[in-house]
């Protein structure tokens, strides 16, 4: 949620950020703002709105400022409007900052500051800060105290001093237009990261921002306040106890984060899977295994000890990753045979089951950060602190961002190898996190000895195929589907069916149109449309169907010809042939013939590109839907 860029160096500092911001306005674009320092004053231009907004504010502005701050917003506290735009700055003008996060409390603060004579512009919480460290500052001009980060620079100690009273998860970046050579940043559970050039710095919420600059890389980590100069970077603890670091190495390039010619990035993305799913392969399946080398055949890096006693498991997510989690606990009880428990993070927090023995928590999160999953995780790690026994906390993290917080917060990390996803709506990160789920599963399953070799050598044999699978649908379905979704730009409604493993990907195909397209949708389990939601149903309302064969094949079936009994469209998503199919279905999406319980890799992508041609032909903005944000980092 919000994006934060910054820039110290000898170049042009807005051109930089404005780019910068582009790459981040993935996390928000509710308004957008940067702050340089022009002839001694703090010079801020911000608009309301998509970053456009504010490059036509900055076109012809001849600023060659080579220090400056930026930010894309996701409305919190205070609309979407121009004055509650970041950076925020003191009463005199002298400090800017932008920050990332929540101010938890910004009122009590707001107060004590108000008292002093602070005068407030917006209805942010972020504005407390520039004017806490204002008043931070006349204080330790009166009386500089004799500490390590107040010889290094009084802006420094500044800072820190006023993050070390604020609650809440933030991620800021400060510049004074007294100190003109020193940008400082801090994070307290929101993600920063310092990109190091030669004689030039960077920071940012988000690697593809710096990307293009630099691939030396440090994420700060939390409670850690940097110093950044053109000579380099100092960073601190909150106490002001200097750290040692050192920065690593990105393996991307500029161009993972470009649109490579497709029209938006989601299509792109969802023509990455092919791709994704043979990454995973590589990554995760021994090569040349067989049953005499007496290893399991997937190397997720986990030992045995980690979940050797393990006999219940626990997934907290959110959105698209929580799907993905139901489709995880269908593999997790049929193939390792272990009971797991599928909760939303933001409610598992707050409602936390009994502290079970044996328990393996698993956090899934495409971007690392979102905060409902963390906190729910946090939760769990907090009360188990004290145990050793059958009781201790083990958490594994299933993320496309290892270096994330929750690469930090787990004790292991499926990396799902994706590459970064721009699109707000989630495509090929969700089809990896399923192959972390089938790794997972297969590792238990062979340790826990639930599945025969053969089995196992069957299902490995059929995650082979899936690239080449999911490459016929995208090839012999896009344009149909393209057609297709012409029928639909005026639909209000729309249904979405599928049983046992493809249940999640019926949640799945709703939630991708709802994000980007605004239609309502609904997804169900087929055989519940009867216990009451087929009242909703009537010409007007399609209804997308998975059929895929397997146990309840006829069932689904069944259920699809209840609702075309109420006159409702149906669309299948199925291998049967046309002939077939033509007696059930009237519009069929065909896919191949896969094993039921590798399908939802297939089945998933029918409706990603539905629900991303009924968006773009609604003329909408596919890549930046409407009130979202990539990264949900408020709870
Ligand atoms: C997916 O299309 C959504 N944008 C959203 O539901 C997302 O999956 C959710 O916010 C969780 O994000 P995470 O995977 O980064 O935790």
């Amino acid at each position: 949620m919000c994006g934060i860029v910054g820039y110290i160096g000898t170049k042009a500092a807005s051109g930089i950020l404005l780019e910068g911001l582009r790459k981040l306005e993935y996390r928000g674009y509710d308004s957008a703002g940067i702050a340089t320092i022009l002839d001694d004053q703090i010079h801020c231009v911000r608009a309301k709105g998509k970053l456009n907004n504010l490059q036509e504010k900055l076109d012809g502005e001849d600023n060659p400022a080579p220090l400056g701050i930026g930010h894309t917003r996701w409305a919190t506290h205070g609309k979407p409007e121009e004055y509650n735009a970041h950076p925020h700055r003191d009463t005199e003008g002298r400090i800017a900052v932008v920050q990332n996060g929540i101010i938890e409390n910004y009122r009590e603060l707001r107060e004590q500051l108000k008292a002093k004579g602070c005068e407030f512009r917006s209805q942010t919480d972020t504005e407390t800060i520039p004017h806490l460290i204002s008043q931070k500052l006349i204080a330790i001009k009166a009386n500089p105290p004799n500490n390590k980060t107040a010889e290094a620079s009084l802006l420094l100690e500044a800072v820190r001093q006023a993050v070390n009273e604020l609650q809440g998860a933030f991620a800021i970046a400060v510049i004074s237009a007294d100190f003109p050579d020193e940008l400082i940043v801090a994070r307290q559970q929101a993600p920063l990261v310092i990109g190091f050039g030669q004689g030039e710095y960077y920071c940012a919420s988000d690697t593809p921002a710096i990307v293009a600059y630099t691939r030396a890389v440090l994420p700060l980590e939390n409670g850690e306040i940097a110093r950044m100069t053109r000579m380099g970077v100092e960073v601190y603890n909150f106490e002001g106890i200097r750290q040692r670091k050192t920065p690593r190495t990105l393996n991307w390039n500029p161009v993972m984060v470009e649109k490579q010619g497709f029209r938006h990035y989601m299509l792109k993305e969802i023509y990455e899977q092919p791709g994704v799913v043979r990454t995973c392969l590589e990554t995760y399946l021994v090569p040349d295994w067989t049953p005499e080398l007496g290893i399991s055949p997937i190397r997720l890096g986990i030992p045995d000890e980690f979940y050797a006693d393990i006999n219940q498991i626990q997934i907290v997510s959110c959105g698209t990753s929580w799907h993905a989690s139901l489709v995880g606990k269908y593999l997790l009880e049929q193939l390792a045979q272990l009971p797991t428990a599928v909760q939303y993070a933001s409610e598992f927090r707050y409602s936390p089951p009994p502290m079970i023995p044996n328990n393996l928590l698993i956090g899934v999160t495409q971007s690392g950060e979102t905060a409902d999953t963390l906190a729910a995780l946090e939760m769990d790690k907090k009360r188990r602190k004290d145990e050793t026994g059958p009781l201790r906390s083990r958490l594994l993290g299933i993320t496309n961002r290892a270096e994330s917080t929750l690469g930090e917060l787990v004790d292991r990390v499926i990396d799902t190898q994706a590459g970064i996803e721009i699109g707000v709506a989630a495509t090929k990160t969700f089809v990896a996190q399923l192959m972390a789920f089938y790794f997972l599963s297969l590792d238990l399953s062979y340790r826990r000895k639930t599945m025969t070799i053969e089995a196992i050598e069957k299902m490995i044999d059929g995650l082979r195929q899936l690239p080449a699978q999911v490459e016929s649908v995208l090839e012999s379905q896009e344009r149909y589907i393209e057609e297709l979704a012409h029928d639909f730009v005026d639909t209000q409604d729309f249904i979405f069916l599928g049983r046992g493993i493809n249940f999640p990907i019926a949640l799945e195909g709703a939630l991708k149109l709802k994000e980007i397209s605004y239609i309502h949708a609904e997804g169900y389990p087929a055989g519940e449309m009867k216990h009451g939601p087929i009242a909703l149903l009537d010409s007007k309302v399609p209804v997308v169907t998975i059929a895929m064969p397997g146990p309840v094949f006829e069932k689904v079936l069944s259920n699809a010809q209840e609702a075309r009994a109420r006159d409702a469209r149906l669309i299948g998503i199925t291998p049967m042939d046309e002939v077939e199919a033509a007696e059930t279905f009237d519009t069929l999406i065909p896919v191949p013939h896969v094993d039921e319980i590798l399908s939802p890799i297939v089945t998933v992508i029918p409706m990603q590109l539905l629900s991303y041609h009924i968006a773009a032909r609604r003329g909408l903005d596919v890549d930046q839907p409407r009130n979202l944000a990539k990264s949900v980092t408020v709870e």
